[in-house]
């Protein structure tokens, strides 16, 4: 499969360094700043996620947490990567960047809470509700970060089959 712009290993049998197996791997550079090209990783992500034929509901899930995160690197860091690594019963979400990092990550998680300035919040974003939104479609979410550092952002979605 070919998807523009990315790295991209896809089939059973491909492993990752730490010898796990997926059946789709895609990472992408994230630019900070980067309006123009904001939130096409996650339509990418979104396109391969279809084709490899996840539950819908795990590709709406998997797709707001890529989105949120892209976004946090473009308006947030300098620049980052955002990986997908696609397993027949789970998405995995990392967003990892080099960047300013987040003091107090219980408190960027509370819904409204924002650093945004003024010129980012007139574009629409800065509503404090990026990370609130990926906690509520993740199962699990692991954030780590350094501040003048940068920041790592795991989640991980399970592919629940429709019915179950
Ligand atoms: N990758 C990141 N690097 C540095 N700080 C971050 C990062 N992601 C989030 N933050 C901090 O956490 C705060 C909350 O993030 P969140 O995504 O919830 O809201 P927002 O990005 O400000 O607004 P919204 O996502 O609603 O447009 C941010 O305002 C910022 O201070
Ligand atoms: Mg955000």
């Amino acid at each position: 499969m070919r998807v523009a712009g990315c790295c991209i290993n896809t089939g059973y049998g491909v492993r990752n360094r730490a010898g796990e197996c997926y059946i789709l791997d895609l990472k992408f550079g994230v630019m900070g700043m980067d309006f123009t090209r904001a939130g096409e990783a996650s339509v990418k992500i979104k396109n391969a996620l279809q084709l490899v034929g996840m539950e819908v509901e795990t590709i709406r899930k998997a797709v707001v947490v890529a989105y949120e995160a892209e976004l946090n690197i473009v308006i947030h860091a300098r620049q980052g990567t955002l990986t997908a690594r696609v397993q027949p019963d789970r998405v995995e979400i990392l967003a990892v960047d080099a960047g300013q990092g987040i003091p107090d990550i219980a408190l960027a998680l509370q819904e409204g809470y924002s650093t945004a300035p003024p010129h980012i919040r007139k574009m629409g974003f800065g509503a404090g509700m990026g990370l609130p939104n990926i906690n509520h479609c993740s199962n699990q979410l692991e954030i780590k970060s350094k501040v003048d550092s940068g920041t790592r952002l795991k989640a991980i979605i399970f592919n629940h089959k429709s019915g179950e």
